[in-house]
Parts: structure tokens; sequence; C-alpha cells
């Protein structure tokens, strides 16, 4: 038994942020049903082709756990099938553009109406206000949700970052909403509508930024490199580099062999609880007792000439024995681990983080499986459905078609 099993989830998502949401239900055990478009479907099947003929790694790896039904919303026959699918099934998720369900004949007061314990959850690039006509792709969403402006280096311009937090991180915030709303459910035994915001979920991702903004006012902001650099704060939280976002300062550090490797570098964490460690493993006992840097206050306008020591020492070893010399005295570290090093990765293939999953059309692929791991609900990754792979399995067994209607829906177009 899966969490979720016997739910039924509508899944009208494309591209990237709606598809994250619909894996995760999924892989908790719902009947994910991906309506798409007759001969056409998600946009992504086609994006970014790397084995020709066969569906792309970009909508393989995101829509796994799935059934593909084609049908065709714009037509009559595909608007009943639609209506009957919306009285059987749980939860309708969409990422289309503003207004496109609404066109279609079924806004939200239509799907209530059709059937009250339907949840209907939707991500948009904004809410409600002055852009929510928008349409919002990744990096548009890290722009105006705080992320790129909070992200690089103070002389060089915004940065995006590669997490896709506009797109994958609003799926996940909408996926949290739909168990809530199902959960919800049980004692109201009303559906509602969901809505996430990916400008709102950047900047619920960005809320250490919105926390330094309203620090800023008080003063400067002490654990950011120019603060010992003596260089003036303007009126915004400003690009901190790679300056932690906590209270402990940390920085990137190059580790052995960073001439050549792109990755050869270490997150290097001062933490306060564990200075005096930092001190012997890195050569300088003399700092334990010096009041220049004996405390995290003394450190801060300093934290240049610290960090410097550390990478002399940093420069000495690679990453991974950096690892092994600082997690037993405590000292937090992070390798900088390329994509390459993840995929092979043994600890990660072990756990199901890193799948490989078998295609007809592509053959064997990598795909990160579940993030989240449940004890009493685990989860098994089906690769992707092919375009209408399960068109006529869905109408006959979920809404009672049989053969001949489902020829004459397909002879229409409909489906
Ligand atoms: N049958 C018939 N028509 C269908 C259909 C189906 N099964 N599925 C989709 N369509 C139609 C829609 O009704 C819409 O038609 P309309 O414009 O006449 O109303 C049309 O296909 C295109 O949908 P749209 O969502 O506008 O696609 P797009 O490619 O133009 O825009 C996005 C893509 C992602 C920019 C846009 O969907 C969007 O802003 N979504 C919300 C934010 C979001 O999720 N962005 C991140 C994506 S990772």
């Amino acid at each position: 038994m899966k969490a979720l099993e016997g739910i039924k989830i509508l899944d009208f998502t494309h591209v990237q942020s709606g598809p994250t949401c619909t894996q995760l239900l999924g892989w908790f055990g719902a009947d994910v049903i991906k309506v798409e478009r007759p001969g056409v479907g998600d946009a992504t099947r086609k994006q970014l082709v790397d084995v020709e003929g066969a569906d792309s790694l970009y909508f393989t790896m995101l829509n796994h756990n799935k059934r593909s039904l084609t049908l065709n919303t714009k037509h009559e026959t595909g608007k009943e099938v639609l209506e009957r699918l919306i009285k059987v099934c749980d939860v309708l998720v969409e990422n289309f553009a503003p207004g496109a369900l609404d066109r279609m004949g079924f806004p939200w007061e239509r799907v209530q109406e059709i059937n009250p314990r339907m949840i209907m959850a939707s991500v948009k690039g904004f809410g409600p206000g002055p852009y929510e006509d928008c349409k919002v792709y990744e990096n548009v969403a890290q722009c105006a949700g705080g992320a790129a402006s909070t992200t690089g280096f103070r002389d060089g311009p915004p940065l995006v970052t590669g997490a896709q937090i506009g797109d994958s991180g609003t799926g996940l915030h909408l996926c949290l909403g739909i168990v809530t709303a199902l959960f919800q459910r049980e004692r109201s035994g009303r559906g509602q509508r969901i809505l996430a915001p990916m400008q709102d979920g950047v900047l619920n991702l960005c809320r250490v930024k919105l926390r330094d903004q309203q620090r800023l006012e008080r003063g400067p902001l002490t654990e950011y490199s120019q603060y010992g650099e003596g260089v003036p704060f303007g009126e915004a939280t400003p690009r901190a580099g790679n300056d932690s976002g906590g209270g402990q300062p940390g920085r990137i550090l190059k580790c052995r062999g960073w001439e050549s490797d792109p990755n050869a570098y270490t997150y290097f964490i001062t933490q306060a609880a564990v200075w005096t460690q930092i001190c012997e493993v890195i050569g300088k006992p003399e700092w334990k007792e010096d009041s220049d840097f004996a405390t995290p206050q003394a450190r801060l306008p300093r934290l240049n000439t610290v960090f410097e020591a550390i990478e002399q020492w940093t420069m000495t070893k690679t990453k991974f024995e950096i690892m092994d010399i600082c997690n037993p005295l405590n000292i937090p570290v992070g390798p900088i681990l390329s994509m390459k090093e993840l995929a092979e990765e043994p600890s990660l293939r072990e756990t199901g983080t890193v799948v490989e999953v078998d295609h007809p059309e592509r053959g064997q692929y990598l795909t990160v499986g579940c993030p989240i791991k449940m004890s009493d609900s685990p989860v098994d990754v089906v690769r992707s459905p092919l375009l209408g792979e399960h068109t006529d399995e869905i109408l006959c067994e979920v809404l009672g078609y049989d053969e001949q209607q489902i020829a004459g829906m397909r002879e229409a177009g409909a489906v």
C-alpha cells in the first residue's frame, strides 16, 4: 500500500513546474492521468532531444509514474470526456498560461459544480496583481522572486542559480498544498482551489534575504564579506558571493587540483563552536588566544584573512581528504560535487535517489528518484509514458467506454 493509493490525479501539467508536482504524487502512489493534446503532447517531449525519435530526457525525467491520455479538450466530445474525468478524479493539477482553463470552458466554478470534492491546483507565474496574466518560465521567476538580485558577486551582474527553484521549487510547494487539501477534505468533505505562484515560491525560498533586507535598515550586515572589506552597503540586500546565508561565516575555497579541475573546491564553514579545532587543523594555533581572532565578533572584520589562511591549508588537500579530516572534528565542510560525481555516487544509487530506468525508445537512462523517503510508502520509479500510451486503457477502465466508442472518438479527432 502506498500513501496516496486510490487518489486519482487529472494531470493537465506541462513543461517542468507542474510535472514535478504530479511526479511526486505518482511516487506517493496516486494514479496520475496525464492529459495531452493528440499528436502533440507536452512540448518538452521534443525539447533538447538527444536521441532521435525518442522522448527527451527533459520529458522522461519529469514524468515517471504517470499514464498518458491524449484528449482534445477543445473538441466537443473531448469536453464530454473531460467532464467525466472531472467527476471521477480527486485532484486537477494544471500550469497552463493564465486563463487557458477558462477559455477551455472549465473555470473553477464549473469544475466545482461538476465535482464539489475536486481539488483544483494551479501553478502560475504571479499571483493576483499587475503581472497575473503573464506567462512565466524558470528564470523569470528567479528574477522576479528575489533570487537573482541576491545571487552572484557584488561587483558582477545578477545571476540565476542552477537549481530550478522557480519550476521544481514551485512544484514542491503545490504538491504540499495538494496533500494538505486532501487531508482537509477528509474532514470537510469539500474540495478547494490551490494557487502556487512561482514568484511567491521563489521569495519563500529567499526568506533569509528578506530577513537581511530588514536587518540592513538597522546597520551593516556584518557577516557579509563586504563589511570586512569596508565597502558601504546600499539600500537593498546585496549579492553576497559565496558568503554563508546563516550566522556562521563560510566560503568556497580552492582544494588540491583546482588549477585543472573546475570542481576541486570545498565549502568551509567557520562555525564558532569549533574554532579551536579549525586553528589546529590549519596550523594557526596562535589564533586561539589572539584577541583579533579568538571570538566570532573579532573575526568578522578579518574574514578575508581568516579564509585566506584556511585556503592555504585546503589547497594542500583534495576535497574528499578535507571531508575525512574535518568531519570527525565536527567542522562542517561541503565538497563541490560535479554532476558526474553525483551520477556515479554509489550511496545515492543505493537509496534510490539516483536511478537507472529502461525506456523502449531510448534504452537505459539515469534519473533522480524520489528525494523524500517514507518508511511505509516505498517508491518504484516507473518510466514515463509514451504519448497516448494509456488512452484506450483509461477511457475503458476509468470511464467505461467500449472499443467502438473509443474508435469513433479517435476518428473524430477527440482523442
Ligand atoms: N487539448 C486542446 N488544447 C490544449 C490541450 C489539449 N489537451 N492542452 C493544452 N491546450 C491548449 C491550451 O488550452 C492553450 O490554448 P489557448 O491559448 O487557446 O487558451 C494552449 O494549448 C497553450 O497553453 P499555454 O499554457 O498557453 O502554453 P504556452 O506554451 O504558450 O506557455 C507557459 C507555456 C509555461 C509559459 C505557460 O503555460 C505558463 O505561463 N504557465 C504558468 C506558469 C508555469 O508553470 N511556468 C513554468 C513552466 S515550467
